[in-house]
């Protein structure tokens, strides 16, 4: 169903979606003024999808191995992402890149979640690299995508604490955790207008951001 006035917005995931859930469910309490039209995803066994439909958000799955080349798989989601009516395209735990067809096309309308404090650690991997450098402070970054991996403008992080016997599992979950509070949040920012990119700069409020927003996460009980 269309709600009047709405941002729309398509959620893409690869994996378990618990950031997907999370926004689901800021929208669902009225935390997040989105409408989500869309949750698609590169893997047809990807856990989201289900959690995507009990929250009645129309599921899709897009899998690469159905088409010619990249560009094709992309063309393929790049339609059906139009169709939903999106205005907005937020990656979620979506492990695939994209070529700059798609990146140009969603320009200044293309979000995505990565889980260190960018520009430290793109890529994979990053909470096991955080632990092998000895790092007391790790986190997650919220950022407009441009063709530039894992590099695009920044527009808020979490600061998440290393704790002395952390592993890259529980470190993962504080983080996780932290960007299920995040992403809700700069999404609201966006869907109310006030989050913009211009060129290569962020704008919030009208004001350009010289650094990403910052905010800690709260110490996990020892
Ligand atoms: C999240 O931690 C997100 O930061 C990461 O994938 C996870 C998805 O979890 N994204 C990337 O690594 C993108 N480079 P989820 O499926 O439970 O939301």
């Amino acid at each position: 169903m269309r709600v009047m006035g709405r941002t729309r917005a398509a959620v893409l995931f690869s994996g378990t979606g618990s950031n997907l859930v999370a926004i689901a469910e800021a929208v669902a309490g009225g935390r997040l003024a989105l409408e989500l039209c869309l949750a698609a995803t590169d893997r047809p066994a990807a856990a989201g999808l289900a959690r995507a439909a009990s929250f009645g958000i129309p599921t899709l799955a897009v899998a690469p191995a159905d088409y010619a080349d990249r560009a094709a798989h992309e063309r393929a989601l790049m339609a059906a992402i139009d169709a939903s009516g999106a205005e907005l395209v937020v990656l979620a735990g979506y492990m695939r890149i994209f070529g700059a067809g798609f990146v140009d096309h969603y320009a200044g309308r293309l979000l995505n979640l990565h889980p260190s404090l960018l520009p430290a650690y793109p890529g994979l991997h990053t909470h096991d690299r955080a632990l092998a450098a000895g790092d007391r402070v790790h986190g997650t970054s919220i950022h407009f995508v441009t063709a530039d991996l894992d590099g695009g403008p920044l527009v808020a992080q979490v600061e998440v604490a290393v704790q002395p016997h952390d592993t890259a599992d529980s470190l993962a979950g504080r983080v996780r955790a932290a960007e299920h509070r995040l992403y809700p949040v700069v999404l609201d920012w966006f869907a109310a207008g006030r989050l913009r990119l211009e060129g290569a700069t962020v704008f919030l409020d009208g004001l350009p951001l010289a650094r990403p927003v910052r905010f800690q996460a709260p110490e996990a009980a020892s």
